[in-house]
């Protein structure tokens, strides 16, 4: 990638949701650094046209993200060449699978996954709203608390309906101890305890894969009381950092329903699909 390429593509980015605009000028150094994975940039008569990422989470574990073309070339196939030059790469990484997330109601996005052979593996709802001053509940976790936290997650409701996923926003990323250290050190990790062990316990995260800065809730569990807690908790938080916004994504069906009515009420909401395809399918295309 050159310098120009930068311009070019964060014009054709500028609007990419009508209102809301884009993340890709806050990720493009971050994502040009990354060792893993591949940024991808397509051209047309050496003009950039269109861009995609590909990321490696955890060894094995591929994520696909930000597919964009400029809105004046739309549907003359040129994601679909992007797509087969991702699949190219994908494919040399051997991965056990590989995942992206959309909107639910992103056509395109969602036909050419699918195309492609992806399937649906879990769907969220995704929650943002304006960020409100008030206490936070609960406590940051630290590394004795390691265990504890792994144990509680791993046997949580939320991970058997997220299919073993958590959000950072709308980037995914699958369970495992090393990511739940990864959050404890990071303080992502709050609980509230309980006289028995762990109460409720959430993750916040802060990422650049939105179209504001957020803290992001991405996992939530407990008994009801602690979890309407927990949820309250990014609005406050991200006060506190003096960001405009919160989020949080949950699976849908139950954690939707408690917390819609009860504590995000009033924000606003989309839906989100995970797709997946396994490493054999992946081998076969
Ligand atoms: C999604 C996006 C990358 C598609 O790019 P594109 O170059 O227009 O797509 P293509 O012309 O290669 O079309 C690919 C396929 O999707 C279909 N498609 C494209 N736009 C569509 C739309 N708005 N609704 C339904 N299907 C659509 C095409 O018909 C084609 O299907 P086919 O291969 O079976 O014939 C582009 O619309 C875009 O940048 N959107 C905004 C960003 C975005 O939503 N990115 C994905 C976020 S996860």
């Amino acid at each position: 990638m050159r310098a120009r390429d930068r311009e070019a593509v964060f014009e054709f980015c500028r609007n990419t949701w009508p209102g809301y605009g884009d993340y890709i000028d806050r990720v493009w150094d971050r994502w040009l650094r990354e060792r893993r994975g591949r940024f991808i940039l397509a051209e047309l008569e050496g003009a950039p046209v269109g861009i995609a990422k590909v990321s490696e989470f955890s060894r094995g574990e591929v994520w696909l993200q930000g597919l964009r073309v400029a809105p004046s070339l739309r549907k003359k196939g040129i994601a679909n060449e992007i797509n087969r030059e991702v699949l190219r790469t994908v494919k040399r990484m051997n991965p056990r699978v590989v995942r992206f997330c959309t909107g639910a109601r992103n056509k395109a996005s969602r036909h050419i996954g699918e195309k492609f052979g992806f399937r649906v593996a879990a769907r969220f709802r995704f929650f943002w709203g304006r960020a409100r001053k008030g206490a936070v509940r609960g406590r940051v976790a630290r590394m004795v608390d390691l265990d504890a936290a792994v144990e509680f997650i791993g046997a949580s409701r939320f991970l058997k309906v997220s299919h073993g996923l958590i959000a950072e926003g709308w980037v995914f990323r699958e369970f495992s101890r090393s990511l739940i250290r990864n959050y404890v050190r990071e303080g992502a990790v709050t609980i509230i305890d309980g006289r028995r062990g762990i109460r409720g316990l959430a993750v916040y995260t802060t990422t650049q894969e939105e179209l504001s800065r957020t803290v992001s809730m991405g996992f939530v569990d407990g008994d009801v009381t602690s979890i309407k807690a927990l949820a309250r908790n990014p609005s406050h938080l991200a006060a506190r950092r003096g960001f405009e916004y919160f989020s949080a994504a949950v699976p849908t069906t139950y954690f939707m329903r408690l917390l819609r009515w009860s504590v995000y009420g009033k924000s606003e909401t989309a839906g989100q699909v995970v797709y997946e395809l396994g490493g054999a399918e992946l081998r076969r295309l």
